[in-house]
């Protein structure tokens, strides 16, 4: 059935001068990888920077948010469930984030609506830099198929979230280096090549991997 006018409209994601997101380029400290690594002095990310990689964001007034039923409307997210990491509720909770915490990517889109607690997606940028997203409660957050990034807890040690997928849902994480696979490919065709030409308009056969090929 074709989505309605108004439908998409209350599914469009947060725009730069509505957003309450907050995420920062990481420091290279080696700390717990739960401590939240900015700079000092902090370097932001800025939403339209985060949409040109291909990560979307909405802050929502909870389930019940009319937003909530209208994203999954529009994207097709037909499948949810909700997960809760704790030291109590994940067996092997130490080893279990670590898990998450290696860089990978997906042959789909991963989709998380914070319902309580946090947590920290980091994504990497074009430049390979870390860019971390503060993900907390009323947080939905979209990573495109074939993105590299990674997921911690905080030092709070506990987070809620809503999972969404369209259809069968599919969790396997692809750890890097995965080059050659068709998602990455295809984010790479997509994103970063489109971002090559952003930059640099009058050399995008040297600076696109695409185009050079
Ligand atoms: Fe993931």
């Amino acid at each position: 059935m074709a989505v309605s006018e108004d439908v998409r409209r209350l599914a469009e994601p947060d725009s730069m001068e509505t957003s309450e997101l907050d995420a920062w380029y990481m420091d290279d400290s080696e700390d717990d990888q739960r401590s939240p690594h900015r700079k000092t002095p902090n370097e932001a990310a800025s939403l339209e920077h985060l949409k040109k990689l291909g990560v979307l964001y909405w802050r929502l007034k909870g389930e019940q948010d009319p937003k909530l039923a209208a994203i999954r409307e529009a994207r097709g997210y037909s499948y949810k469930d909700v997960i809760t990491v704790s030291p109590e509720k994940l067996p092997n909770y130490e080893q279990k984030i670590k898990s998450f915490y290696e860089e990978h990517m997906h042959t789909d889109e991963e989709i998380r609506f914070v319902l309580e607690g946090s947590g920290y997606f980091d994504v990497r940028d074009f430049d390979e830099r870390w860019i971390r997203i503060d993900c907390r409660e009323g947080d939905m957050i979209v990573l495109p198929e074939g993105i590299y990034h990674r997921f911690t807890l905080d030092s709070n040690n506990y987070i809620k979230a809503m999972r969404l997928f369209v259809g069968e849902p599919v969790w396997t994480p692809l750890n890097r280096p995965i080059d050659d696979h068709d998602s990455r490919k295809k984010y790479v065709a997509t994103f970063q090549a489109s971002e090559a030409f952003h930059e640099t308009p009058g050399s995008i056969s040297s600076a696109s991997p695409i185009a050079a090929h």
